[in-house]
């Protein structure tokens, strides 16, 4: 019996070596399962999600219209830390516009999330993807009022976050349209409307455990 590996097989299948039905071995099936899930996930518009989750690149940024739905949240707050956050980011630009005293650090600075704890009243931003677990812990570890601006698709997906969220108490403020994301603050040029909504993800700073907004996309 061959036994090929399921990158071989695929790549097989890809230049119709091998039919669908062919019988080689029992990774065979593994290989009809990957195509049956990819089908799946592409019907459902959802690869790109997935992709941009697990790609490791946290570097998309975010437009000024998205900060302004959590703005009426934080009205009980002064002192704001924006842990992911340059000076150029839109949440620091946005948030001093509208009289909060702004405390901005980030990777790039020397100044990494997970060994910090800066002295604020709460804590807002926009954070790395790839560490959406780790990120959700140490927020509630430390236990200030937070918004963080996530891509909703799978946040519960996942046995470790959804035991997290169980867990500890936390709201969600649901926003439309989807936020379009920009990779270059000089530009700040979108690639268009991702697969995804985005949700803040906040905890002790809204009175329900959901609430919904719209935001205007023309408010940049
Ligand atoms: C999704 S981007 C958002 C940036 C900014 N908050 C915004 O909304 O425009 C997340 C940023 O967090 C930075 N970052 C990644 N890991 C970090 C860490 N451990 N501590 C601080 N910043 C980090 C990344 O370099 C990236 O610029």
């Amino acid at each position: 019996m061959t036994s090929y590996s399921i990158e071989k097989l695929i790549k097989m299948r890809w230049k119709n070596e091998i039919s669908i039905n062919a019988n080689i071995n029992y990774y065979h099936k593994y290989y009809l399962f990957f195509k049956w899930w990819g089908n799946v996930l592409m019907k459902n518009n959802k690869l790109k999600t997935v992709i941009i989750d697990s790609s490791g690149n946290d570097e998309y940024y975010t437009p000024k219209y998205a900060v302004y739905p959590i703005l009426e949240f934080l009205k009980p707050f002064k002192n704001i830390w924006c842990p992911f956050d340059l000076p150029e980011s839109n949440f620091v630009k946005v948030l001093k516009e509208n009289g909060f005293n702004v405390i901005n650090t980030h990777i790039s600075l020397g100044q990494d999330f997970f060994d910090l704890n800066i002295k604020c009243d709460a804590i807002v931003s926009n954070p790395p993807y790839s560490k959406k677990y780790e990120l959700f812990e140490r927020l509630f570890y430390i236990g200030k009022p937070f918004a963080m601006l996530v891509n909703e698709t799978a946040l519960f997906g996942n046995r470790k976050r959804f035991d997290l969220f169980k867990s500890n108490k936390f709201e969600q403020l649901q926003l439309l349209p989807r936020v379009e994301y920009f990779m270059d603050y000089a530009g700040q040029i979108s690639k268009g409307s991702p697969p995804f909504r985005s949700i803040y993800v906040t905890s002790n700073l809204l009175e329900n455990q959901i609430e919904f907004r719209y935001m205007d996309k023309r408010l940049r």
